[in-house]
């Protein structure tokens, strides 16, 4: 075996089938390199938990691989994964100490009464909560009930922390700052993070790369910002952002732009399927950030012909959005969210929407 593992945790090909004959999970391929902070997105009942479940040695699989750095893991058992998992709602022992309930881990290892010591101790340090050390958890507030779960999974000092949708319980406010602490937390260990969430705020906010997984799929596997930008998938483009999605089939490609035929012209965007072939069904998908409003006059030459009039049915603006309900030509209702400083202008009842074609990115229509 090499001194350097290729990477920290690997899924090949898994598949998951509940006794029920559910298939939660398959086809599931993910290679996470060391330290990086990954997330699991998508709607419930995707397979998120069971595939964290899996990871952790909870879940049985059906059949493919888990590896961890290297090692084939697949009839480990949980408690000797170099996994720890936070549960959905932190799943503390309400009846026990904040001391008993994070010292639970090294018990069960095992550990010396001496070292189990020092470790809690140091941890309820890290993790301010020396002074409530003695109370039972079912008194606490949920900030410190989550530093508890926090502080219960990592005196094990895992390689791999896992966390099932671990600020869902918490109200807004203590949720951001959870969520700021959580990620100079990773930092600071440099260990590996899944992270399980079905908000895509938090995971676009937290993770180097996100998993969209969609009815026991992996749809896509990007950081944030291509998440967002360029997407693969309808399903991507639907859950991720706020993007308008026009249909058509795709005319031509030229240099890397796709040329798409739609009810409202001919408009280019970025093709982002290496696979989608001329004369097919096609998708033009289009962030709102992207949009542009301009009185119906306005040049089109700077966005290469990517425009379509419409007619203003309402415009609402909340906070720095402006929402602009257009009726385009053929009487479909287009909702276009746009920052509100791309709508300065007072203009009559029609207005022009535009895009750059390199932030338009074509993909394969849905079935
Ligand atoms: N223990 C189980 N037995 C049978 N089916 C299950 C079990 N746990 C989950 N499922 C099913 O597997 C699918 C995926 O569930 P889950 O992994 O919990 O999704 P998520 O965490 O994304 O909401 C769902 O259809 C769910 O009903
Ligand atoms: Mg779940």
């Amino acid at each position: 075996m090499s001194a350097v593992a290729s990477y920290d945790l690997e899924l090949a090909a898994v598949r998951k089938v509940y006794d029920n004959h559910v298939v939660a999970v398959s086809n599931f391929d993910l290679r996470v390199d060391r330290g990086e902070f990954i997330s699991f997105v998508g709607p419930s009942g995707c397979g998120k938990t069971t595939t964290l479940r899996m990871i952790a040695g909870f879940e049985a699989i059906t059949s493919g691989d888990i590896l961890i750095r290297d090692q084939r893991i697949n009839d480990l058992p949980a408690e000797r994964r170099p996994t720890s998992t936070i549960f959905q709602n932190f799943a503390l022992f309400p009846h026990m100490t904040v001391r008993k309930n994070v010292e639970y881990g090294l018990a069960v290892k095992r550990m010396g009464a001496a070292e189990r010591k020092r470790r809690v101790d140091g941890i309820l340090e890290k993790f301010e909560l020396t002074d409530v050390a003695d109370r039972k958890t079912n008194g606490l507030s949920g900030g410190q009930r989550q530093r508890v779960a926090l502080a219960r999974g990592l005196v094990v000092e895992p390689q791999i922390l896992l966390l099932d949708e671990p600020l869902g319980a918490l109200d807004a406010n203590l949720r951001k700052s959870i969520q700021n602490e959580l990620k100079l937390l990773q930092r600071n260990l440099g260990i590996t993070f899944i992270f399980v969430t079905h908000a895509q705020s938090e995971a676009l906010v937290l993770s180097d790369r996100i998993v969209v997984m969609n009815r026991g799929e992996v749809e896509q596997v990007s950081p944030p910002i291509e998440l967002y930008t360029r997407p693969k998938t309808p399903f991507v483009a639907r859950f991720i952002g706020r993007n308008t999605i026009i249909d058509g089939t795709l005319a031509g490609v030229e240099r890397g732009r796709g040329l798409v035929d739609t009810a409202y012209g001919r408009f280019t965007g970025v093709v982002n399927d290496p696979k989608l072939e001329i004369g097919t069904a096609a998708s033009l998908v289009v962030p709102s950030e992207a949009i542009d409003i301009h009185a119906p006059t306005a040049p089109r030459e700077p966005y290469a012909g990517n425009a379509i009039t419409g007619r203003v049915l309402a415009s609402d603006v909340v906070a720095h959005t402006r929402y602009l309900s257009l009726v385009l030509p053929d009487e479909r209702e287009l909702a276009v969210e746009s920052h509100v400083s791309k709508y300065e202008e007072e203009f009559s009842d029609t207005v022009l929407i535009c895009w750059s074609p390199d932030e338009g990115t074509i993909i394969a229509q849905g079935a």
